[in-house]
């Protein structure tokens, strides 16, 4: 049997264990996968315990996405450029960290709505963990410009700097949106505004949105959130985050077993599980 895991704090809402059980067995892969509360004080013998039992590969969610990467043997660029790893493999006691979040994302739009990033001007909500993944994973998608948006503007510029380093990126506070709505073709909200329990909350004013916009948010409790209900009532397309955990799931899953994730089956039990 392979051995497979998630860390976190809290970790009993986690969907990850029902996700990826059923891919394994999808696949025909004798693993089990199982959820870890590590508290961040555990962290450090948590990871070390990847080597000592064996584990091959290890999932890591909120807090420990960043202060995990002083623990691995090897950072991948693309989580290193992000700062955050969510995917360890144990390769014959070496560890390695990966970020699919970013990539799940993208793959997941383009699954989803079969938008092409390549050229578009993008107009992205936020500028914490979530927000550096996905600006990466869009540059590197082609994106020709990508405006960052947050209510802390100084951490809006701080991420376009970064992310200048592959594509135009422009930050802005948000009383400078009035100039780039009209200019955007995508508009996504990657900050906690709207998340259960707070779901009145929207990201943007909501005389910005307009019908051109595909929006998006990264938040998938509730399902749809306001933000998308009412881009929607004003004639947008929407898009919500719910493929974005099931593909940074996916992903994780191919980086371990080299398989094709058995994708439709680990989202049909990520959609019961929350119904
Ligand atoms: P995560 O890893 O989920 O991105 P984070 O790093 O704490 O979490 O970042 C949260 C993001 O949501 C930030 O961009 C934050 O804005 P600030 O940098 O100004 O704090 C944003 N955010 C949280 N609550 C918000 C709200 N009610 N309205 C607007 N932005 C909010």
């Amino acid at each position: 049997t392979i051995l497979y895991g998630v860390f976190g704090d809290p970790i009993r809402h986690s969907r990850s264990p029902i996700m990826l059980n059923r891919a394994f067995q999808e696949a025909g892969i004798n693993a089990v996968y199982a959820a870890f509360h590590v508290r961040p004080e555990e962290l450090g013998d948590a990871v070390r315990g990847i080597r000592a039992l064996g584990y091959r590969g290890i999932n890591v969610t909120i807090p420990h996405k960043v202060e995990v990467m002083q623990y691995l043997d090897e950072i991948d660029e693309g989580a290193r450029i992000v700062g955050a790893v969510n995917t360890i493999v144990n390769e014959s006691g070496k560890l390695i960290g990966y970020n699919t979040d970013g990539i799940g994302y993208v793959r997941s739009l383009k699954e989803e709505t079969g938008i092409e990033l390549k050229g578009k001007s993008v107009l992205l909500l936020g500028a914490g963990g979530a927000a550096r993944g996905v600006a990466y994973a869009l540059a590197k998608e082609g994106a020709r410009r990508i405006y960052i948006a947050n209510r802390t503007k100084e951490r809006a510029l701080e991420l376009a700097d970064t992310i200048s380093s592959y594509t135009e990126a422009i930050g802005l506070g948000m009383d400078e949106l009035g100039h780039v709505v009209d200019e955007v073709q995508f508009v996504l909200n990657t900050t906690s505004a709207g998340m259960h329990p707070h779901v009145d909350e929207v990201p943007l004013p909501l005389e910005f949105l307009r019908s051109h916009h595909l929006v998006s948010d990264l938040i998938y409790n509730p399902r749809i959130t306001r933000f998308l209900h009412e881009a929607e009532a004003r004639g947008a397309r929407i898009h919500g985050g719910l493929g974005m955990f099931i593909y940074q799931g996916a992903f994780a899953f191919e980086y371990w077993t080299g398989a094709p994730a058995p994708v439709a089956a680990m989202r049909q039990v990520v959609e019961q599980s929350l119904a």
